[in-house]
């Protein structure tokens, strides 16, 4: 089961508590199917239905928060929390039988605490976070991002040498071969983030951190989304599409580093 963790919080105290209350809410629906009643299925479902209430409250706060802000993550948050509704708004409870009810039931809590917790350590971690990429220092590998462990430490300076050779091409004017250099550096992030992540891993193992389930499933999400770069089909719009996406890889780095691997202890 997910939960809500430490490392859940981004900070802000009225999202903090929305998140947690939604983790609550299908606490109570894994307990409730646990206990075998015969009333627990009908329970669950209005349960499920109160949750997909509650899942839109908090969506259209955090993305008036986020408006009010003016948070460049509004677009991409807007299109995870459509994917969410999506799959809330399927008939779940179609087909359901007496015999399988538990077990699909189950299914949807697990699949919906999964959701959270990846959307809240990959997305909603970076709300208020932003960090213009215009400006020359943003890129630097300054000590606020030190853990202090030494191997960490340098494989994050890496990453944000690559972000800003990203940068640096994706505004020179005037390269004849721009694009298959963007193609190649993006190429090297995507590999060296793998390399990063799995030695990172390695030593929150060996020292037996209990937030390592969180740092892997904040890890898997940036590792998908590096997956979903596309330069193919941006022709258009691809200026734009890649200072976003540098935009994003620098806020997602930052943050990552600031909020949760800098509680990783030193040992
Ligand atoms: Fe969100
Ligand atoms: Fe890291
Ligand atoms: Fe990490």
């Amino acid at each position: 089961m997910f939960q809500f963790t430490e490392d859940c919080r981004t900070g802000i105290s009225s999202i903090d508590k929305e998140h947690e209350k939604l983790f609550g809410m299908i606490r109570e629906g894994m307990e409730l199917l646990e206990k075998d009643e015969d009333t627990a299925f009908t329970t669950v479902k209005s349960l499920i239905a109160a949750l997909k209430k509650y899942a839109e409250e908090h969506f259209a706060n955090e993305e008036a928060y986020m408006e009010e802000i003016h948070d460049c993550e509004l677009e991409r948050q807007k299109k995870e929390h459509e994917k969410f509704r999506e799959y809330v708004n399927q008939d779940h409870f179609n087909g359901l039988e007496e015999e399988n009810a538990k077990e699909k039931l189950k299914e949807l809590l697990t699949y919906l605490s999964e959701w959270l917790f990846r959307h809240i350590l990959g997305s909603d971690i970076m709300i208020g976070h932003n960090m213009n990429p215009k400006e020359e220092d943003v890129f630097a590998f300054t000590d606020k991002y030190r853990t202090g462990i030494e191997l960490v430490d340098e494989e994050h300076k890496r990453l944000f040498e690559i972000i800003k050779e990203t940068n640096d091409l994706i505004r020179a004017e005037l390269l004849h071969d721009k694009y298959d250099a963007i193609v190649d550096i993006l190429n090297e992030l995507k590999e060296y983030t793998v390399t990063h992540f799995s030695d990172e891993e390695a030593y929150m193992e060996k020292i037996h951190y209990e937030g390592l389930p969180a740092q892997k499933t904040a890890h898997a999400a940036f590792v998908d989304k590096l997956k979903q770069i596309n330069l193919e089909n941006v022709d258009e719009h691809q200026q734009e599409y890649l200072n976003e996406l540098v935009e994003y890889l620098l806020n997602w780095l930052s943050t990552h580093i600031l909020k949760m691997d800098k509680r990783i202890p030193v040992k």
